[in-house]
């Protein structure tokens, strides 16, 4: 129990990091304050171009990536086991979506949550990338494509194999994910959502 309990702590606290905010602190803005307000990479990207953008993106989906890969490792494997690393998935994504360092908000998880099933099941991650890039080209918003994918990937998880305990971890995530983009959605049914691009090049 206590591993336990220590792995989910510090999944929690290593996605509570704000790389997003961190990297625009650096470049002297606040991307709480411009664009979407995200401190995700498509906001960082939005605000402050590709390079932060991309760097944002790979630091979110590591520290997704990192929790479980280390939590597969130290838990004892036994019956509950595969539920267990599921629950430092999620408690990882709850941190970005609830950072401590940020009073508890945050980000919308959707490249955390990246990384978390990429080590669940990277094979659903590929096709869920096939529709994220699908209905970002159709749509030309980046939230459309995150909640198809999001929406999807326990399927494709379930479809694929996954445990049902993994199952059910991934939509609990997906779920937190679309409670997540209600403002996105909104944005979306009146109209308004704004495009993923960079000012100079929108
Ligand atoms: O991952 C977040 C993305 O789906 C939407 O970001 O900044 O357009 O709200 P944003």
């Amino acid at each position: 129990t206590i591993t336990l309990i220590a792995a989910l702590s510090l999944s929690y606290l290593t996605g509570s990091i704000p790389f997003g905010l961190l990297f625009s602190r650096m470049a002297g803005k606040d991307v709480r304050k411009e664009g979407s307000g995200n401190i995700g990479a498509t906001n960082v990207n939005r605000v402050l171009g590709k390079k932060l953008g991309i760097l944002t993106l790979f630091c979110d989906v590591v520290k997704g990536f990192l929790p479980v890969f280390v939590a597969s490792i130290v838990l004892p494997v036994g019956e509950h086991w595969a539920l267990f690393v599921g629950l430092c998935g999620l408690a990882a994504v709850l941190g970005h979506m609830f950072s401590i360092y940020l009073g508890f908000k945050g980000g919308k998880g959707v490249a955390t949550a990246l990384g978390v099933f990429l080590f669940f099941s990277p094979w659903s991650v590929a096709i869920a990338l096939v529709v994220f890039v699908a209905v970002v080209g159709a749509s030309g918003f980046v939230s459309a494509g995150s909640l198809a994918a999001a929406g999807l990937i326990p399927f494709f998880i379930l479809l694929l194999g996954g445990s049902a305990s993994i199952f059910l971890c991934s939509a609990v995530i997906a779920i937190m994910i679309w409670v997540k983009h209600s403002s996105n959605i909104g944005r979306l049914r009146r109209g308004e959502e704004t495009s993923w691009k960079t000012k100079d090049s929108a």
